[in-house]
């Protein structure tokens, strides 16, 4: 199981990060009152790969071929409230307020019987979560809302696990939640050399990653299409680490840009934050590209923000692209240039919806149902 049964402590606690948002004071409080009243509500937000996770080595453990790093945003929060309900005949998932069935309910309730297999109560439980991110777009849904299911469900269940235990617990239900877990930018540790199956598991978790006070970024994202993706992020790895020939080569040159990358971040340099940040995007692209079948998630909408973003480079603005699975593009920018990227990448495609995001804060419990 992917917890550390230990005793914890109010410094392990997640707590949020940078970027403010939520309150730190009283995290043990709200553990201490979640596990007494077998109730809980976490609010998570979603992270942005700079570096990205792209394709497994493990499916049932979620290892990832690679090490990936990202920025955890302050907008798109996801909050969840996990409710035990003894004596009810199985789980209920409620997203967005609605009753949900199907492959999304079903990864809700594999992920509770993760908890519960690590905990000592048995009990179904009612699972309310809402999403102000469009859910399987490439917005990273996954990410905010795993996080915001691990924190939660491990107050409510009385699983006794630290930060680090709550990043891999999330890891389980989408790879990259593990990296939500924390505010700012967070590494993903493939854990390449720990060994056998339970080694690797225990030792791959996110963790937070320095950068100069000095680095101000803002990610503008630009939602050209918030309507579902046709092939899901777990199926176009999945093809892609077995038969795309550029697939290797990518996770090679990542670990090179993971390496210049931290440094990039310690040093405060936007410019090669942005510059490896977009070529390690336009990668995990090519690789899908050269995918049999190919899978494209870029649209023509994408290719407009993409040829703004070269253009706000050519006049001397600092502007750089990454893309996840689906067709919304980011560009990483000085917060002060952020209203100007906004305003251009709305002129390119007038159809979209533009938000400045920021550092966010990292996955925690919030008092009351948290709405
Ligand atoms: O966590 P998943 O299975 O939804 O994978 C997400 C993968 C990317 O968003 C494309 C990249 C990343 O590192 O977040």
């Amino acid at each position: 199981m992917a917890t550390d049964q230990h005793t914890t402590t109010a410094t392990d606690r997640p707590r949020p990060g940078v970027g403010g948002g939520h309150e730190p004071v009283g995290q043990e409080q709200l553990w201490q009152r979640a596990q007494a009243a077998g109730a809980a509500t976490a609010v998570a937000h979603p992270n942005i790969a700079l570096i990205k996770y792209w394709g497994k080595r493990d499916e049932q453990l979620v290892l990832p071929a690679a090490d990936s790093l990202s920025m955890t945003l302050d907008v798109f929060a996801t909050t969840t409230t996990v409710r035990l309900a003894p004596g009810a005949p199985g789980d209920r998932v409620l997203l967005g307020g609605a009753e949900a069935s199907g492959p999304s309910a079903a990864r809700v309730v594999a992920f509770l019987d993760l908890v519960r297999a690590a905990s000592a109560v048995p009990h179904p439980a009612i699972v309310d979560s809402r999403n102000t991110v469009p859910t399987g777009a490439g917005l990273a849904s996954s990410a905010s809302g795993f996080a915001a299911l691990a924190v939660a469900a491990a107050a409510a269940y009385a699983l006794a696990a630290d930060t680090r235990g709550l990043s891999r617990l999330a890891r389980r239900g989408s790879g990259s939640a593990c990296r939500s877990l924390f505010g700012g930018f967070a590494q993903w540790h493939a854990a390449l050399d720990a060994g056998d199956d339970s080694g690797a598991d225990a030792a791959s978790f996110a963790e937070p990653v320095p950068a100069a006070p000095t680095l101000d970024p803002a990610l503008v994202v630009a939602v050209v299409d918030a309507g579902p993706k046709a092939v899901s992020s777990r199926e176009a790895m999945r093809r892609t680490v077995a038969t795309s020939p550029l697939y290797r080569p990518w996770v090679a040159s990542s670990g090179q840009d993971l390496a210049q990358m931290r440094a990039a971040l310690a040093a405060g340099d936007l410019p090669a934050v942005g510059e490896i940040a977009e070529r390690n995007a336009l990668g995990m692209h090519a690789t899908m590209l050269a995918a049999r079948p190919a899978v494209r998630y870029l649209a023509p909408a994408s290719l407009r923000v993409l040829d703004a973003v070269t253009q706000l480079r050519d006049g001397g603005v600092a502007a750089y692209a990454t893309m996840d699975a689906g067709p919304n593009v980011k560009v990483l920018c000085e917060r002060s240039q952020a209203g100007a990227v906004a305003a251009r990448l709305r002129e390119a495609v007038p159809d979209a919806s533009v938000v400045v995001a920021r550092p966010g804060p990292g996955a925690c419990l919030v008092a009351g149902d948290g709405r």
